[in-house]
């Protein structure tokens, strides 16, 4: 299994995600600035990897300040790294857990030393790291039974071993039922305009052996008109309360498709995605990339010089369009805010 983020003595080291699937490059960060701009410029991305970034970045920057400056400096790097993707909430998730352990340091030993603090923030970015591992092996284990033999699965963006710490949330779930033996097809959507199905899911698949056909993202109404998918798996950046997800654009189409064709339509994300302070999906900041995401191709101009272009990177799926949504914890189903508290999901009990 490849390594999305990792933590090198005292540097992030992570495989640069703009160079897949031609070239398997990695890059290491030595200054906290550096996983920022990874984060903006889509070296990292996917929801959870991306919060998994942010923690080791900010154990990173308090690693590198003086010991008289950690408590002076510590929230501007955390405000920092929060400036960088609004609509994923792992990222603001993670923010708050290196926060909270600062915290809990401070207070629990009176004099402590900045050597200490400095260690136990990474210990905190790693044990993040593991427990989204974890957390996608568990959701694996839940939503395989999903899936059946001979199944036909389309899925769109990448929510695999790429965008987390390893393994993956819908691509986890995909992977599970392939390791049981299961006989599977993947229908896999390029995901205009950064191609993230084309050249990641795709590479993953490739790498896994996992049988699977590429399809451009219009194709997916007509393959499920015509009886040629079971179910729909896609992860989330952000789930309300209500159950509304936000995820990569194109996947609120899907999900209205899916429901149109009577195809079932889940959702994997972990516990760290269902973000209790939003209450329905109108409230989930829709980040709005450059233009030239858009009027480029990999870099070739495919619209007229001076055109304009909208680039949201996100849509938002309201709850009824949701079958179910897989978590560590086991399938949720609708009422969702029912099914969070009754999982026991973290700030719902
Ligand atoms: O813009 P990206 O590539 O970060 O968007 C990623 C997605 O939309 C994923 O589906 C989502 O983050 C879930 S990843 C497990």
């Amino acid at each position: 299994m490849i390594k999305t983020i990792s933590w090198d003595r005292g540097a992030v080291v992570m495989i640069d995600q703009r160079a897949l699937p031609h070239e398997e490059r990695y890059i290491t960060c030595r200054e906290y600035r550096e996983v920022i701009d990874a984060i903006n410029d889509m070296t990292i991305r996917g929801a959870p990897a991306v919060g998994i970034a942010a923690a080791m970045g900010i154990a990173l920057g308090a690693l590198n300040l003086p010991g008289k400056q950690l408590k002076e400096d510590f929230y501007s790097i955390c405000d920092a790294f929060s400036r960088t993707r609004p609509t994923a909430v792992n990222l603001f998730w993670a923010i708050d857990r290196m926060k909270s352990r600062f915290e809990k340091e401070f207070a629990s030993t009176p004099n402590i030393k900045a050597a200490a603090v400095k260690k136990a923030l990474t210990e905190e970015a790693l044990r993040i790291l593991e427990e989204d591992v974890r957390a996608n092996r568990q959701m694996g284990i839940h939503g395989k039974r999903l899936i059946k033999d001979g199944d036909t699965i389309l899925t769109h963006c990448n929510a695999g071993a790429l965008a987390t710490g390893g393994y993956g949330t819908a691509l986890g779930v995909i992977r599970a039922a392939h390791e049981e033996g299961k006989k599977i097809h993947v229908l896999v959507d390029e995901t205009r305009p950064l191609l993230q199905g084309a050249r990641l899911t795709a590479w993953e698949m490739k790498n896994e052996g996992i049988p699977a056909t590429l399809i451009t993202d219009s194709m997916a109404g007509s393959f499920m008109k015509r009886g040629m998918v079971n179910l729909v798996i896609v992860g989330a950046d952000r789930i309300a309360a209500n159950g509304d997800v936000a995820n990569k654009i194109g996947t609120y189409s899907l999900a209205v498709l899916a429901k149109a064709n009577r195809v079932p339509f889940y959702v994997a994300a972990p516990i760290s995605t269902i973000d209790r302070h939003t209450r329905t999906g109108n409230e989930i900041p829709i980040e709005e990339r450059k233009e030239k995401e858009v009027l480029r191709f990999h870099g070739t101009k495919i619209a007229p010089g001076g055109f304009n272009a909208y680039n949201p990177a996100f849509d938002v799926t309201p709850n009824r369009y949701i079958t179910a949504i897989i978590t560590e914890k086991g399938i949720i189903t609708a009422p969702f805010l029912k099914g969070f508290k009754e999982s026991g999901s973290q700030g719902f009990e």
